[in-house]
């Protein structure tokens, strides 16, 4: 959202970032930033302009010669910009000049950035179409594993064919940068969607999560497990279609790694990931898709992610041993049947869960109806039972709610009909016998 506010800057600074390369000289990378860093910290609101010529002018000393120091320098030192700001500032301008050179395709502004990567809006120019690329930071280049796998399964995904799934359509390298070119969305994640409304109703849920069911449906029987569903990574077209991201791309690290590494980013925080994957299992199955889709969907309609915690292992740790809170209980609008079905989808072990998308969308279709779900069941909350029966005394005989009667009050009504009866029945005996006699 902040990087759609800052897309005029971004395409400016673009522009200067091409002055910077053409003027080029060994080791531009450095010369354009420090060129370039005045500009990027007051665009990026960091510095005031006033602030800026107050440390640009600490690069000479009173008779005009240089001081040695760099821009950069003054500026940390003066703690207007941390060194973590700075190294982002560099990155994201490292990336930017990069992409200035992936051959067929004209940069048009930043989309966004994620944990691994830099996404940008560009033109193919061979076919006149808008398409999105994500840069991949340098340091993947020198793990040739993940390359491989990156490959590998770019080509894959690109074979992929769904309405609900972001078609990948190329992957390649430009100077260090490797990078995967796609269809791009015009419209929102799903993420953007949850902090515009702070939550979803169940009405607006149901067709977006059955959508990137579909999606996950069709990935799942060609072979493909995506084990990052998330709400960033479900966009929400402008016409309202609903596209499942970031399918294909490989991992560099394995489920856990990658999640301890978005440590400290505000939204990397592992609230979305399977307990398997947490566990490190090899065999990593579709149902850890569901269940991601699951703790996606619990935050879109309570407005809460499922195991909040101070840090990711602390998250983790929830996803392994907390019970969850049913969502009905922090949103009383969700029907029974909704909120079962998202229970399913969030069981810990494999076992209980959604086997396969199908059955999810079965369900998902049963509760728009009004029906009750099929696979999903009531959970019986055996703490609340247990709780119950100590509440109530020990001496009082348990009642039978059996056939809605209540027996003691029964027991006390038939006494006194049976005596009379019998009563009557003697009466009438010792008549006959007078009587024939
Ligand atoms: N195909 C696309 N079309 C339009 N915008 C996109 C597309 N893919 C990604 N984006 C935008 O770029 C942002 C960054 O995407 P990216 O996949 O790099 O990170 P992420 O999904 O937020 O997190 P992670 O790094 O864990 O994947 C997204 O949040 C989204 O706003
Ligand atoms: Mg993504």
């Amino acid at each position: 959202m902040s990087d759609k506010a800052n897309d005029n800057s971004d395409s400016a600074n673009a522009e200067d970032t091409k002055q910077v390369d053409r003027a080029g000289s060994p080791g531009a990378s450095t010369f354009g930033f420090e060129t370039i860093l005045g500009k990027l910290v007051v665009d990026n609101g960091l510095v005031t302009p006033d602030e800026l010529s107050e440390c640009s002018s600490l690069l000479q000393d009173a008779d005009g010669n240089a001081t040695g120091h760099t821009l950069a320098d003054i500026l940390v030192n003066h703690q207007f910009l941390t060194r973590r700001q700075l190294d982002r500032l560099q990155t994201d301008f490292d990336t930017r000049k990069s992409t200035q050179r992936i051959q067929g395709y004209r940069i048009i502004r930043k989309l966004g950035a994620g944990a691994m990567a830099t996404v940008f809006l560009a033109q193919q120019e061979s076919l006149d179409r808008p398409v999105a690329i994500k840069v991949l930071p340098k340091k993947f280049s020198e793990n040739e594993d993940f390359l491989e796998r990156f490959y590998k399964e770019g080509r894959a995904a690109a074979k992929l064919n769904d309405a609900n799934i972001v078609q990948a359509y190329d992957v390649g390298k430009s100077g260090e940068y490797h990078y995967f070119v796609m269809e791009y969305v015009d419209g929102d994640t799903v993420y953007e969607q949850i902090t515009e409304k702070k939550k979803l109703s169940q009405e607006e849920a149901l067709p977006i999560i059955r959508q990137v069911a579909l999606a996950l449906k069709h990935a799942h029987r060609v072979g493909f497990i995506h084990r990052d569903i998330k709400p960033k990574n479900i966009m929400i077209a402008n016409n309202g279609d609903v596209k499942l991201a970031d399918l294909g791309l490989a991992r560099a690290l394995d489920d856990r790694e990658a999640a301890e590494a978005e440590a400290g980013r505000a939204y990397g925080t592992p609230y979305y990931i399977s307990p398997e994957q947490i566990r490190g299992k090899k065999d990593i199955t579709p149902a850890a898709d569901i269940y991601g889709l699951g703790a996606t969907l619990y935050h879109m309609v309570t407005g809460n992610v499922p195991f909040p915690g101070k840090n990711p292992s602390d998250v983790m740790h929830r996803h392994l041993k907390q019970e969850l809170v049913p969502p009905d209980h922090i949103n009383p609008t969700l029907s029974a049947g909704f909120s079962q079905i998202i229970e399913m989808m969030m069981a810990k072990e494999v076992s209980q869960r959604y086997q396969n998308a199908s059955d999810l969308i079965e369900d998902l279709d049963a509760v728009a109806r009004g029906d009750s779900p099929q696979f999903a069941q009531p959970t019986l909350d055996f703490a609340k039972l247990a709780e119950a029966a100590e509440a109530s005394p020990a001496s009082e005989p348990v009642k039978s709610t059996m056939h809605g009667g209540n027996s003691s009050g029964m027991e006390s009504l038939y006494l006194p009909l049976l005596i009379t009866s019998a009563i009557i029945n003697v009466i009438l005996l010792i008549i006959v016998v007078v009587t024939s006699l």
